[in-house]
């Protein structure tokens, strides 16, 4: 007999600064802790992973957005200093603890990546919410997903070189596969903010509204993509995903495949126009 795991309880969720409501097959994932515009913490991160593992199969959107003006300010500052936020280990304390310190500090980066990774899976479309910054781990938050739909006041920026690290939370691939190489570079290294019409002109936001009108285009948008049947959704997502930087005729396999597996199942289910 399998288990299923929990989801994370509402209080592991609020230590972690995060809510989470799941309605309709929309899973809402809200950042709050807007006295701190949305930083977030390690347990940020490890929480995430959870969730991601533990939503139930009815999930087919997630959407994630930030309370207050911010979607996320990135990082909790406090994770660098030496004592780190309540509860959890500065990051910097991993190195001071002797042998083993820097692979158990990559094992720890690796649990926060997880918190990130989930966000792409083919059964799931995952849409930002994004009004004001989205800074640092914020951004690259906003890059796990799917799509992002924009505020006009959102600011994006990719700080972790003006701080001397670099972008860890899995954000340096989907940043270079939409704006390109030399794009991604400039805005790294310049550390600058991003507005939210050049994130459009860029393609790094699908969609730039008003903010008053946020919530109810990411709402609309929700609707559009529940009206598509979920396995022929997941197994379209798979093979986009698949076609970034693929051999064509190895895709073009890949699509033959998909299809007829797509074919069968609507045969087996006496799909109109599918008899036999
Ligand atoms: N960590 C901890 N506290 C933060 C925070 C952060 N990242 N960002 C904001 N806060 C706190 C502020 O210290 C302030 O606290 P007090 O009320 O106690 O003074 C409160 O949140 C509100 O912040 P501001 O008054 O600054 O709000 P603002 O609206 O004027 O500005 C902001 C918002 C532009 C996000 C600004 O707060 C800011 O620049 N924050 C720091 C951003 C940053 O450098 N993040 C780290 C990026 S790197 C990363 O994420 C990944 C990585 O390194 C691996």
């Amino acid at each position: 007999m399998t288990v299923e795991a929990a989801i994370p309880t509402e209080d592991q969720l609020a230590e972690a600064g995060l809510r989470l409501r799941v309605a309709g097959g929309v899973a809402t994932i809200t950042l709050a802790r807007p006295e701190r515009r949305n930083a977030m913490t390690g347990r940020t991160w490890t929480v995430l992973a959870h969730v991601g593992q533990t939503l139930p199969a009815s999930v087919r959107i997630v959407v994630i957005k930030g309370e207050g003006p911010s979607f996320s300010s990135g990082i909790d500052l406090a994770m660098f200093g030496p004592d780190g936020v309540e509860g959890e280990p500065s990051l910097m304390g991993y190195l001071g603890a002797g042998p083993g310190g820097e692979a158990a500090l990559e094992a720890a980066i690796a649990g926060y990546q997880e918190g990130f990774l989930w966000l792409r899976r083919p059964g799931i479309v995952s849409i930002a919410a994004v009004r004001g910054h989205a800074i640092g781990a914020g951004f690259q938050l906003a890059l796990a997903c799917d799509l992002r739909v924009l505020a006009d006041d959102a600011r994006l920026c990719m700080k972790e070189p003006a701080l001397g690290l670099v972008p860890d939370l899995t954000g340096t691939k989907p940043l270079v596969d939409i704006v390109g190489l030399s794009r991604a570079i400039e805005l790294c290294l310049t550390a600058r903010s991003v507005s939210a019409s050049e994130a459009r002109d860029l393609r790094l936001a699908e969609l730039v509204v008003d903010g008053a009108d946020l919530d109810r285009a990411v709402d609309d948008l929700v609707a559009a993509l529940l009206a598509t049947p979920p396995e022929a959704a997941a197994a379209t997502k798979a093979l986009l995903q698949q076609a970034v930087g693929s051999d064509p005729a190895e895709q073009a396999a890949r699509e033959r495949r998909a299809q007829v597996a797509r074919l069968t199942a609507l045969a087996r289910q006496g799909a109109p126009g599918a008899s036999g």
